[in-house]
């Protein structure tokens, strides 16, 4: 059974390996809207709508208007205590931290994270939905407009340009999955504690790290507003918010 506790230090010692996982609750308090809460992004829009591959052939327009108005709302945006005090346990852990999130908002990025997996791609960037030139920086929306591959367009045909997130149904970026599996290898040379922040546990693989982590005789930590669906995951859950609860916890 989970533990509530008022805020406690995780226990970071000289040989532990450190993974954490966030999600959109990581970037609530820099105004970032999450998924699943009450007026959340999933609220208003069907995920096969504006996530699915299906949904973008169906529908570009929409979905450049959603992922559009994600660019604008993350360009206000600027990372908060959480995301600070995540590159400060960086700083002090070096190779043995590791960060892996499910947002596409680039607030780790600007905070400062460089030992960073983005899981879900990234808003910041677009791709050609059928050439194979590399995924390009984007943070632009021309409303109105659907935007289309120069490259294909100088070669004769027409092809959509969409954001480079990954859709459900979709494979998670090459060798991102590798990465974190490396790194819990790397962790039985010493102590290894999973942290994860802000997510409901409702999406895979990512809310299946927690077992990854405890199969490996890890010890396991959920920082979170409210019940996810895997707490009882997890050996210790604190219930609140992560711009006040990170900073107490890693200080
Ligand atoms: P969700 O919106 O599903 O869950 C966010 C979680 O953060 C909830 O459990 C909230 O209780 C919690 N939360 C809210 N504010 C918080 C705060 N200030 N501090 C701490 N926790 C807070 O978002 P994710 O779990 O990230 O995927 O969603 C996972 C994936 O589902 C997303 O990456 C996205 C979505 O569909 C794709 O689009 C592929």
């Amino acid at each position: 059974m989970p533990t509530l506790t008022p805020t406690p230090r995780l226990p970071l010692g000289d040989d532990t390996f450190l993974l954490v996982l966030t999600g959109a609750g990581v970037s609530a308090d820099s105004g970032i809207s999450t998924f699943r809460a009450a007026g959340g992004l999933w609220n208003d829009h069907k995920i096969e709508d504006v996530a699915s591959v299906d949904g973008f052939f169906r529908d570009p327009l929409l979905v450049w208007q959603f992922y559009g108005e994600r660019r604008r709302d993350v360009a206000a945006a600027v990372p908060n205590a959480a995301h600070r005090a995540l590159v400060a346990v960086e700083e002090r852990l070096g190779d043995r931290f590791l960060l892996a999130t499910q947002n596409v908002d680039g607030l780790h990025g600007r905070a400062g994270s460089r030992r960073l997996i983005e899981l879900h791609g990234s808003l910041l960037r677009s791709r050609c939905t059928v050439c194979d030139r590399p995924p390009f920086a984007d943070a632009g929306y021309t409303p109105g407009k659907v935007p289309i591959c120069g490259r294909c367009h100088a070669a004769g045909r027409d092809a959509l340009i969409r954001p480079d997130v990954v859709w459900f149904g979709e494979l998670l970026p090459d060798g991102a999955l590798a990465r974190i599996e490396r790194f819990l290898d790397d962790a039985a040379a010493g102590r290894l504690l999973f942290l994860a922040i802000g997510t409901s546990g409702l999406v895979f693989p990512a809310a299946g790290l927690v077992d990854a982590v405890k199969a490996r005789g890890g010890a396991t930590w959920l920082v979170n507003a409210d019940a996810a669906a895997n707490d009882d995951r997890f050996d210790r859950v604190l219930r609140g918010g992560a711009g006040e609860l990170i900073p107490a916890l890693c200080s």
